[in-house]
């Protein structure tokens, strides 16, 4: 990313010049990673090649990145995405895509959990409903188990709300020759111009969050918690579920972290949201909840302040909280090999 703002600021015509010093440390981080990814590539290549030219060959092609990367590159007649240096590299940007972000989005969930007053309850709300979920499922994750941590969720969305990394969304280059016009605001971009969302403005616009300045981790849950409450309440006394009610319910389902909308924008929105806005989702659900259960985590005075950089908002890396494994150990049951581990490496007091 550092590469790629620097250029920015380089004319066109020096790029060429430029470009290969700026990206010495992206080869550096390149062939790091290729003496482990190069060899299997190369088997991939291999052993789909002999699949697609002997029916009989006894082999199941794995469905992950490289068989999808190497099943479109044949299927669109690109032999060029086919050269294994190739797909190696691709794998940095999507791995970059899906790391920087998730850990960003934790730290920021983590933080503004931990810097909000004591008073509201957000932390042990939140323990609360993972360890009755947990509880409930026999102590295994599962997707329909991980849909039921409503209050998780809400505390995640709300902090990509208001921590969000980026405050410039979605870009767009404009190809059409006409270029694009607006015709309600009264502006047309030039074919070749780059235009954005003001994400930033969006999800701290009082008209449709309110208190926009405030972290609020209920935000999204606190309604579907009442309201599927009432309606349990009525199906007990033997009313049925009527039309208004099941609408209502799925409108308040739409509120979920992994739903995009013109109004929450931080997977993006439309054909070319974040494809890996589900998994993560699913990891940062079992991340939260793992921590509430098993740790006693001391609040902050505040909420340590992000770092704005250009349009980015960065957490504070370096940020540390203090946390206590609990007593009672309610991590799912692992392999015997990974217990001992786990236990050894939680034992005690500690600063995360
Ligand atoms: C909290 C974590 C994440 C956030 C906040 C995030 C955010 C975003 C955003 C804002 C976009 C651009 C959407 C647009 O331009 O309209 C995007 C695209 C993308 N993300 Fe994520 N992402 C996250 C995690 C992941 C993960 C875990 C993966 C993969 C496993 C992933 C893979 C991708 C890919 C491949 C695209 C490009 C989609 C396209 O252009 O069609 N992301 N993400």
């Amino acid at each position: 990313m550092a590469g790629v703002a620097m250029l920015s600021f380089v004319p066109k015509t020096l790029k060429p010049l430029v470009a290969p010093l700026l990206t010495i440390p992206n080869r550096r981080h390149y062939r790091g990673t290729a003496k482990h990814t190069l060899p299997l590539i190369k088997e991939r290549l291999a052993l789909m090649d002999r699949k697609d030219h002997d029916s009989t060959f006894d082999w199941q092609e794995p469905n992950d990145y490289i068989s999808w990367h190497i099943n479109l590159a044949k299927s669109t007649n690109t032999p060029r995405e086919l050269d294994p240096v190739l797909i190696s590299r691709r794998l940095l940007p999507i791995n970059f895509a899906a790391i920087h972000t998730t850990v960003f989005t934790v730290t920021n969930t983590l933080l503004d959990l931990v810097g909000s007053d004591p008073a509201r309850g957000y932390i042990p709300g939140i323990a609360e409903e993972c360890s009755r979920v947990f509880a409930s499922e026999q102590r295994q994750w599962s997707k329909p188990a991980l849909a039921r941590l409503v209050r998780t969720d809400s505390a995640i969305r709300d902090s990509m709300r208001i921590s969000g990394f980026m405050t410039r969304g979605m870009l767009r280059k404009v190809t059409a020759p006409a270029g694009l016009a607006n015709e309600k605001a009264g502006w047309t971009l030039p074919q070749n111009a780059f235009v954005g969302t003001d994400v930033y403005s969006v999800h701290m616009d009082p008209e449709i969050y309110q208190r926009p300045e405030e972290y609020d981790a209920f935000r999204f849950s606190r309604e579907r918690e009442d309201f599927e409450e009432k309606v349990r309440e009525r199906e007990n006394r033997g009313n049925v579920v009527g039309e208004g009610e099941r609408e209502e319910l799925l409108r308040l389902k739409g509120m979920g972290l992994v739903t995009t909308s013109e109004t929450f924008l931080p997977f993006g929105h439309g054909r070319h949201a974040c494809p890996g806005r589900f998994f993560v989702a699913t990891e940062l659900k079992m991340l939260i909840s793992h921590l509430v259960q098993n740790y006693d985590i001391e609040p902050l005075p505040s909420r340590p302040k992000n770092k704005w950089f250009g349009q980015n908002v960065i957490p504070p890396m370096k940020q540390t909280i203090r946390v206590k494994r609990k007593a009672d150990d309610t991590s799912p049951v692992p392999n015997a090999e990974m217990d001992g581990k786990a236990k050894g490496a939680g034992d005690g007091d500690g600063a995360a």
